[in-house]
């Protein structure tokens, strides 16, 4: 990984934003990400994210924590959050901004426990492919203290497959629809591609039940978005 996403935060930081991520998939067209996006506040931040972070409790742990948005808002509410990425510029943008506990780490390496487990802004992308789903999830269950949960956001992007005549064009012989290539460019140099994974409520809803975690949506979003809460069968 060369860390293009760290490259950018820490750009934006030190007050060196000229230009933004370029994305795409094996999907879809070029776009844009939007580097102040990732230093949104709570005011900005959708309606999605905003009821998660109303709905945590205890010791939380932020998963893929970025520039630390959601980690600072819970800190100034007296909240105690570890804050973990696996991009170091991230975490770097974390410590200057004033993050408590902001650490480079996969989320497969801790294990600690929390009462709270956050993953926001497409969480389930960081599962990767579908079949690694339940091993990630297994993961999260034994980070759980006792009545404790995963907020864990994410889409159905069938959307994504229609034609103007409203008919999908899913290849029923690939992999999961919404498994996708992502490539990402930054000021001309271009990061590893990736695998990031979105997922429809039923078939999370159904992979935890494989790995014994209940699993509510919380609420819907405005474009085909949901928040799902998990939490141990008691
Ligand atoms: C879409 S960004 C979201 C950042 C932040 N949560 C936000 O809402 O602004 C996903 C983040 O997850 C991090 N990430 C990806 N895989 C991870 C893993 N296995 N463990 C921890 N963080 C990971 C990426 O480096 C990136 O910063």
């Amino acid at each position: 990984m060369k860390d293009i996403l760290g490259q950018a935060l820490l750009d934006y930081q030190n007050g060196n934003y000229t230009e933004d991520i370029i994305t795409s998939t094996n999907i879809s067209d070029e776009d844009i990400l939007p580097i102040p996006y990732l230093f949104r506040e709570f005011k900005d931040m959708p309606k999605l994210e905003q009821k998660a972070l109303k709905l945590v409790k205890g010791h939380v742990l932020d998963v893929g924590c970025g520039a630390g948005g959601h980690s600072l808002y819970l800190q100034n509410k007296g909240i105690i959050v570890k804050s973990i990425d696996i991009s170091e510029g991230a975490i770097s943008v974390c410590n200057t901004r004033g993050v408590n506990h902001a650490e480079v780490a996969s989320i497969l390496d801790i294990t600690e426990q929390f009462d709270t487990i956050l993953l926001l802004m497409n969480g389930t992308g960081i599962f990767e492919k579908l079949s690694y789903v339940t091993k990630y999830l297994s993961h999260l269950k034994s980070l759980l203290k006792p009545k404790g949960q995963i907020l864990i956001d994410s889409s159905d992007i069938q959307y994504m497959y229609e034609d103007e005549d409203g008919g999908l064009w899913i290849d029923t012989n690939a992999n999961y629809y919404g498994e996708l290539d992502y490539y990402m460019s930054y000021k001309g140099v271009k990061e590893t591609p990736l695998t990031w994974l979105y997922l429809d409520f039923e078939t999370l809803k159904n992979a935890c039940l494989t790995v014994g975690l209940n699993c509510e949506n919380v609420q819907e979003g405005e474009h085909f978005d949901y928040l799902a809460k998990l939490t141990l069968n008691e």
